[in-house]
């Protein structure tokens, strides 16, 4: 068999069979399968998150609620994590008697609107509950109920300035941990999300809600799998930028954790980072039809260039948790003038300064969905600047003391240098800062449960609540 090719969805052509097989195959895997079978839809999904509700067989032990986030590991874990289903799905179907060489589209809902006036909607195949001829459509799920498949992915969530970091991580303490990711061990949650990470993979998430608004039940839905096809195609995508965009040679990263999972055949097998660097070498291989992507419209504020000079020096922290509410919330953060009048004069002599605002230890329960962050000073009768987007993706997991790693939070840098100019905040004049959440409204939660799945929605959803621990200012 030859490698698999990878398709966008919106250019498979008329008559294309490739969602036709992947609705039969989720149908085997679903109805068919027992949950303690690796090959079961309910166990692929249970390897990324464990739902608390769902019963544990015994040989899951090692090889549930493994996915990697808020980490280095973030690509290379869900790379394998992507080829092992497709290699389930692709042996289902050629069981089945389908074709011998399917292989998983992805969803580009970041191509631009003039190529495709469609792609930010979900696409067609999966909206409806149900087929024309009243069975039920295998490629539905619980998701926010909204009209047409328009989750709403505007700018914010499909923007690609992920693509423009030339670090693929970056351990440095207030600063942006790069394109891929801080360096973590194993880390199935908490810390920085790289920018990849953040957006658009946890933006897209957030809005299409449902089973795909929590890590513990995101790849029950089968539009996760387009996703997560995406996101590895924009892996390919930045790599292939030039030299200068590199994954890290670091062995921590290549080979020091190697994570389980079972292949097509539901045979067992480990990969390490280092496996998944040759698309062609994963399992039986595969590449994209089109890698590269249009930057048009996406060009990055700042913030992409390689780490340089010393670390990053707090400037300025809030240090009470600070719960966010509906609509606006807001919190000053004192800034420390000499320290800043310092790090300025310093920087004067660099050939740039940036400004990183961090918001830690965030952490909350349920699903409360993503909050735009504004910056002002006090003092000015400016409207507030718009800094970024606060994303909860995987919030619970990370906040969970019990967890392994958990309970420290999620952690967001926002690189704020082109508005820190604009309010003039590394002048050293400014005594405090104005900082501003918005919460992003969902315009309809999540209805209905595909059959099969019932139990992983009527389970108890808990309050969403979500507070920032505390808010930093560093300049580098
Ligand atoms: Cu491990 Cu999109 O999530």
């Amino acid at each position: 068999m030859g490698i698999r090719i990878r398709r966008s969805v919106y250019s498979l052509p008329e008559g294309d069979e490739t969602l036709v097989w992947y609705a039969r195959a989720i149908d085997e895997l679903l109805r068919n399968r027992p949950i303690s079978d690796p090959t079961s839809w309910i166990w692929m999904a249970c390897v990324h998150g464990q739902h608390p509700a769902f019963p544990t067989p015994p040989n899951s032990a090692g090889f549930w609620d493994q996915c990697q986030h808020q980490s280095w590991y973030f690509l290379p874990w869900h790379r394998g994590y992507v080829a092992a289903f497709e290699a389930v799905v692709a042996t289902t179907i050629r069981d089945l008697g389908g074709p011998e060489e399917w292989a998983l589209p992805y969803w580009n809902y970041s191509e631009p609107l003039a190529a495709n006036p469609d792609a930010r909607l979900m696409p067609p195949a999966f909206r409806d509950e149900l087929l024309p001829d009243g069975s039920p459509n295998f490629l539905w799920s619980r998701r926010n109920a909204v009209p047409d498949g328009d989750f709403a992915l505007d700018d914010t969530v499909v923007h690609l300035d992920a693509l423009t970091f030339q670090n693929f991580t970056n351990a440095a303490i207030g600063a942006p941990s790069g394109f891929g990711g801080p360096p973590t061990g194993f880390n199935p949650g908490g810390g920085d999300n790289g920018a990849l990470e953040s957006i658009p993979h946890n933006r897209v998430h957030t809005r299409i809600g449902g089973f795909m608004g929590d890590p513990a039940t995101a790849a029950l839905d089968p539009i996760f799998w387009l996703h997560h096809c995406n996101i590895d195609r924009l892996w390919e995508a930045w790599r292939s930028q030039g030299p200068a965009f590199a994954n890290p040679d670091d062995p921590a990263w290549l080979t020091a954790v190697s994570f389980p999972m079972h292949d097509g055949e539901g045979t067992a097998f480990s990969f390490t980072a280092a496996d998944m660097l040759d698309t062609t070498a994963v399992l039986h291989g595969y590449t994209y039809d089109d890698v590269p992507v249009a930057q048009e419209g996406l060009v990055m504020a700042g913030g992409g260039g390689p780490p340089a000079g010393p670390a990053p020096e707090l400037v300025g922290t809030r240090d009470a948790p600070l719960p966010l509410g509906e609509g606006k919330t807001r919190a000053r953060v004192e800034l420390h003038p000499e320290q800043a009048r310092r790090s300025f004069t310093e920087a004067l002599a660099a050939p740039a300064t940036r400004v990183y605002l961090n918001l830690e230890n965030v952490v909350g329960t349920g699903t409360p969905g993503d909050f735009a962050v504004y910056v002002d000073l006090p003092s000015d009768d400016q409207p507030p600047l718009k800094a970024g987007v606060l994303t909860t993706f995987g919030l619970e997991r990370a906040s969970d003391p019990e967890r392994p790693h958990g309970g420290n939070g999620l952690t967001q840098v926002l690189d704020i240098t082109p508005i820190a100019a604009r309010l003039r905040l590394t002048e050293a004049t400014a005594p405090e800062l104005e900082v501003s959440f918005v919460h992003e409204e969902i315009p309809s939660e999540a209805v209905g449960t595909p059959p099969g799945l019932e139990q992983f929605a009527h389970a108890e959803q808990r309050e969403p609540r979500v507070e920032v621990g505390r808010i930093s200012v560093y300049f580098e």
